[in-house]
């Protein structure tokens, strides 16, 4: 037998499969009422003016849509993008823009184009699974950092960047995943003074920002902030639009924008055209402001009926998230029950969740469980809650016996 280890490189031993696709097998039987997925409704994607634009672009604009393009992306794309980012707080030209395979292109890119291996990033407790396997990847060491309900804890930060030189920093300011958190603007700007005085750059990743269902939140980006010019900012179609259509953005400093333009070329050449012709269209015709809303107004019952349920089952058991945005909350349970130990015993109550404990780079958060609420209907959601307080409340008695 071939001995194809021997054949891998040193990153490849560095690979992490992702702890929570494993999970995501669970899910697929309807009679699971499932708080699992990461991923948005179905329901949401306006394939209607998709089909249509599709057809007409395809028809109409082969040239450009089942061409190569530039590997900056569709320009008229980028300018869209630039007045999108503009919206949310800060101005950039569309020629700092590249448009990537959605997001995770991006921190790939970026892994790639910084990160040599032993190179530190500090990562929110808990972090998107996804970002961490990127630096994984590239054989960084990944140093954990503490939150709080208002983001990332500086004095955590500060210790961390004291103890260690800290190359990058990846946080999620909006609606993060796996917590469904909101960073606010004082923390934004103390986790941003901290880049500037141990000199760092940071990754705002922000696919959740505009999934707000609360009055007053305060989403605008970092970014706006960075008088330095430190942010790699990170945008993505996925979750307001469709994630099928891989195509997600980046904006940094024009010297490393040049960098990842060339580790781009190396990956893919270009995103997809059909998708960013899709997306161009959409966008241009004035459409992405209304289907925003209407993404919100899907999610914002669901959020207020898991809340409400969670309100209901785990008052005095556990804490939750408010989830304002996005599409998660994340409990942690009084107790020191091992939610991954549980999965199959919640299976077999017909009800799924993702264990906590794969978001926390330091191999915390056992006690923890990322809970979306984007995909069952209210009933359901309903009758989900009650099936996991049952769950958790044999788990707990089981354990008091014990
Ligand atoms: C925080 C975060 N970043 C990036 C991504 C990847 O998104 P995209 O579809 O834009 O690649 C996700 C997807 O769930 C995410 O939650």
């Amino acid at each position: 037998m071939t001995d194809f280890d021997s054949f891998l490189s040193r990153d490849a031993h560095s690979f992490r499969p992702s702890a929570i696709r494993a999970f995501a097998k669970l899910i697929n039987d309807t009679n699971i009422i499932s708080f699992a997925g990461g991923v948005p409704n179905p329901e949401t994607f306006p394939a209607e003016r998709i089909a249509s634009i599709a057809e007409q672009v395809v028809r109409e604009k082969r040239n450009v849509a089942l061409q190569y393009g530039p590997t900056r992306g569709l320009p008229r794309l980028c300018e869209s993008i630039a007045a999108i980012d503009r919206a949310r707080g800060f101005e950039h030209g569309a020629d700092d823009v590249i448009v990537t395979t959605g997001s995770q292109q991006a921190l790939d890119l970026i892994a790639h184009t910084l990160l040599d291996p032993g190179d530190v990033v500090a990562v929110e407790m808990p972090t998107y699974i996804g970002g961490s396997a990127s630096f994984f990847a590239r054989s960084a060491e990944l140093a954990g950092v503490a939150q709080d309900d208002e983001g990332i804890v500086p004095e955590s930060l500060r210790e961390v960047a004291s103890r260690t030189r800290v190359k990058l920093l990846y946080t999620i300011p909006n609606f993060q995943n796996p917590s469904g958190r909101l960073m606010t603007q004082e923390r934004r700007a103390a986790v941003l003074a901290l880049a500037n005085e141990f000199d760092f750059l940071v990754i705002e990743d922000d696919p959740y920002g505009e999934l707000v269902y609360v009055d007053g939140a305060d989403t605008t980006a970092m970014k706006s902030r960075d008088t330095e010019d430190r942010v790699i900012y990170l945008g993505s179609f996925s979750k307001v639009l469709a994630p099928g259509l891989r195509c997600g953005w980046m904006v940094a400093a024009k010297p490393l924008l040049e960098r990842l333009e060339i580790a781009k070329q190396a990956a893919d050449l270009c995103s997809g055209m059909l998708d960013q012709s899709i997306v161009d269209e959409f966008v241009a015709a004035g459409e992405l402001a209304p289907q925003i809303e209407r993404v919100r107004a899907f999610y914002r019952g669901k959020r207020g009926v898991l809340i409400e349920e969670l309100e209901r089952h785990f008052s005095g058991r556990a804490k939750w998230t408010s989830a304002g945005g996005g599409l998660f909350t994340f409990v942690t349970l009084n107790d020191a029950i091992d939610t991954a130990a549980l999965v199959p015993e919640a299976v077999a109550n017909g009800v799924a969740y993702i264990p906590g404990g794969p978001f926390f780079v330091d191999g915390s958060g056992r006690n923890t469980m990322r809970l979306t609420f984007a995909k069952e209907g209210d009933e359901r959601l309903r009758e989900g809650v009650s099936r996991l307080a049952r769950v958790l409340g044999q788990a707990r008695g089981s354990k008091d016996e014990g």
